[in-house]
């Protein structure tokens, strides 16, 4: 079949490259002619475990190529996707679906035959409508059948996930494109395909109701983890004693900063923005949001108070800066708030990300001094904070650390280590919602 995807980022490039990677014939189009210049020269311009690889190897096989325009890739095209950001609107937080209709209008003037647009961007409850519409508004001959299929993969695991999905959701009324949509993913069929064919407007609300319910099960373990502080108990363990419960499940029930990245925040506003519309408000997700914001400075809060409050001229060293590992990805990240909170304390930052640091010196101020690694972020800091769980960070030499640091803390926002270990190692150790080890704490509380 012949696939054109618009819109060559995170979910574009992954989603055209396994595609292609299925046997299709898969054209990505881009706007950006900088990031089309980039992979038709073999470069990647995100960083996504396996990508280069998988890239390389169908533009090889003739499977996959680029454009900045894309008419021709339309004009031929058995089903077009709509890949294209849909970020927070400002002032309002509904989605921006500007990306959207442009990416429409444009598809609509370049359609021949019949043609399946399915908008792969997570859009709020009825824009496949709206889609539709404008489509036929502009050309009322086009043989189309607009379908949703919103996309689950995350990224760090990114090519896995659209390889082996828990569920692919197809919202269509239109059994052609049905028929479109199983031929386009039956590549998957070995692994016993779970597809699940709904009506458009629900599988829209599904792509919501699921984001919005891993935000709530975050925030949830994030909060026991501030009552565990309080009462001496250990979030890690709670989680597990939660977890082991099936109809609860361990994944998600990780307390850590709050959560950040290009989804989450902005689906959960922009789905709270849906539902006070229908009249019908989610107070729950609404509240999650609201306890998900607080949560970034009451983490600069930690960083504060371990180093005695009086922070004007001492130094962090910061150690990851996406909103997760294994990704490049800055968007929302809570490092964003976390370092400016303690930037407008006076403190110094000198960090260090694996891969994020181009992305980072986007949106950080420049007073942020990156380091080359771990060891040189740590050179003469007070303290050391680690924000993302990067491999690279879960055994780090505590014995050098202490040479070149300028005194031995650790805040540890990801409960990498082990309180008793770190201590054994003279470090002053904070971490989150492991009250029993918390310096202290114990006494503070007459616990
Ligand atoms: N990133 C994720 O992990 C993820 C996961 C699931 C769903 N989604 C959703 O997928 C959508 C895309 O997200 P992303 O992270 O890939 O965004 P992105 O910003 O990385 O990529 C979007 C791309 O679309 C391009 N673009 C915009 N308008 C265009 C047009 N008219 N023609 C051609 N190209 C155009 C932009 O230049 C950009 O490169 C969003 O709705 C997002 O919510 C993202």
């Amino acid at each position: 079949m012949r696939v054109a995807m618009i819109g060559t980022g995170y979910v574009g490039l992954v989603s055209g490259a396994c595609f292609a990677d299925f046997g299709h014939h898969v054209t990505c189009v881009d706007k950006d002619a900088g990031k089309i210049a980039m992979l038709e020269r073999g470069e990647i311009p995100i960083f996504e475990p396996g990508l280069d690889d998988l890239v390389a190897r169908n533009r090889a096989a003739g499977r996959l190529d680029f454009a900045t325009d894309l008419t021709q890739a339309v004009r031929e095209a058995d089903a077009v996707f709509i890949a294209v950001g849909t970020p927070s609107r400002r002032g309002d937080g509904h989605a921006d679906l500007s990306y959207v209709y442009a990416a429409a209008r444009e598809i609509a003037a370049a359609a021949e035959g019949y043609t399946v647009v399915v908008t792969k961007s997570t859009v709020p409850v009825g824009t496949g409508d709206e889609v539709e519409r404008v489509i036929r508004e502009a050309r009322p001959d086009a043989q189309i059948s607009v379908v949703s299929n919103p996309e689950f993969l995350r990224e760090g695991a990114a090519i896995e996930d659209f390889k082996r999905p828990d569920r692919i959701v197809v919202g269509t009324d239109d059994p052609k494109a049905r028929d479109v949509m199983t031929a386009l993913y039956r590549p998957l069929a070995l692994n016993s395909l779970p597809m699940v064919f709904t009506g458009r407007r629900t599988s829209e609300l599904i792509k919501y109701a699921g984001n919005a319910f891993l935000a709530v099960k975050i925030t949830f373990i994030n909060e026991i983890a501030d009552l565990c502080e309080q009462v001496g108990a250990n979030v890690q363990d709670v989680a597990r004693g939660i977890g082991l419960d099936n109809r609860i499940g361990s994944k998600f029930l990780h307390a850590g900063p709050g959560y950040g990245g290009s989804c989450f925040p902005k689906d959960t506003l922009a789905l709270t923005r849906t539902a006070q519309e229908a009249g019908t408000p989610l107070r729950i997700v609404e509240t999650v949001v609201a306890v998900n914001d607080v949560r970034k400075l009451a983490m600069a809060r930690k960083v504060t108070s371990v180093l005695g409050g009086d922070v004007r001229g001492k130094t962090a060293a910061v150690l990851g800066l996406t909103f997760k590992p294994n990704t490049d990805d800055m968007r929302e990240s809570p490092a964003i708030s976390i370092i400016n909170a303690l930037l407008d304390k006076g403190m110094k930052i000198q960090a260090y990300d694996p891969e994020g640091m181009e992305e980072a010196r986007k949106v950080l101020p420049a007073a942020v001094h990156y380091a080359t690694g771990a060891y040189e972020a740590a050179e003469g800091a007070d303290c050391l904070v680690i924000i993302t769980e990067w491999d690279a960070f879960r055994a780090l030499d505590f014995t050098r650390l202490r040479e070149v640091m300028a005194q031995p803390i650790l805040v540890d926002l990801r409960n990498i280590y082990r309180p008793d270990e770190i201590a054994a190692l003279g470090f002053a150790y904070e971490s989150v919602g492991r009250g029993e080890f918390d310096r202290g704490s114990q006494h503070r509380h007459g616990l």
